[in-house]
């Protein structure tokens, strides 16, 4: 998936460069790192729809599908899929612009957050008021 479109208006959350810091063993990017930018990124989109506190419950269906390298630029995309009472699916997508190769651009990771409004005592709180 070379310099994949996306849909007109899709903006990304994040943008952002992996350092060195943010390696593993293998010297590639840390799955971890990966992990908690799709973590932001849902919460960005779910402060998107609606403003409160929220708490990551759940990532499901994450799939690493290719590396990640020192250099390269990660865009992540984060879009609402449903929303529930309290809770909201976040599909969650990173693409990878190679340092090396600014012309490849690929989705090197994918997958699903759900995220829950909490009030002040962290108990779960409606989305949409009521
Ligand atoms: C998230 C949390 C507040 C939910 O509390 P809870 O008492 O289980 O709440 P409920 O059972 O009423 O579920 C609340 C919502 O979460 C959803 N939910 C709960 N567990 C879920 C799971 N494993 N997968 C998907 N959705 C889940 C429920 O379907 C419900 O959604 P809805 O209101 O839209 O129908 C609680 O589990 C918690 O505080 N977890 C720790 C969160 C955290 O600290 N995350 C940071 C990483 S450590």
């Amino acid at each position: 998936m070379t310099n994949q479109p996306r849909p007109p208006g899709h903006e990304p959350a994040i943008r952002i460069v992996m350092m060195p810091k943010d390696t593993n063993a293998e010297g590639t990017i840390f799955g971890g790192v990966i992990l908690s930018l799709m973590d932001q990124a849902a919460y960005i989109e779910a402060m998107r729809q609606a403003h409160h506190r929220y708490v990551t419950v759940s990532f499901k269906e994450t799939e690493f599908h290719k590396p990640v390298y020192v250099g390269d630029v990660l865009t992540v995309y984060a879009e609402t899929t449903r929303i529930g009472r309290t809770s909201l699916n976040i599909k969650v997508s990173v693409c990878a612009r190679r340092r090396l190769d600014p012309d490849e651009n690929v989705e090197v990771t994918e997958g699903e957050v759900i995220i829950v409004a909490v009030d002040d005592n962290g108990k779960p709180a409606a989305v949409l008021g009521g």
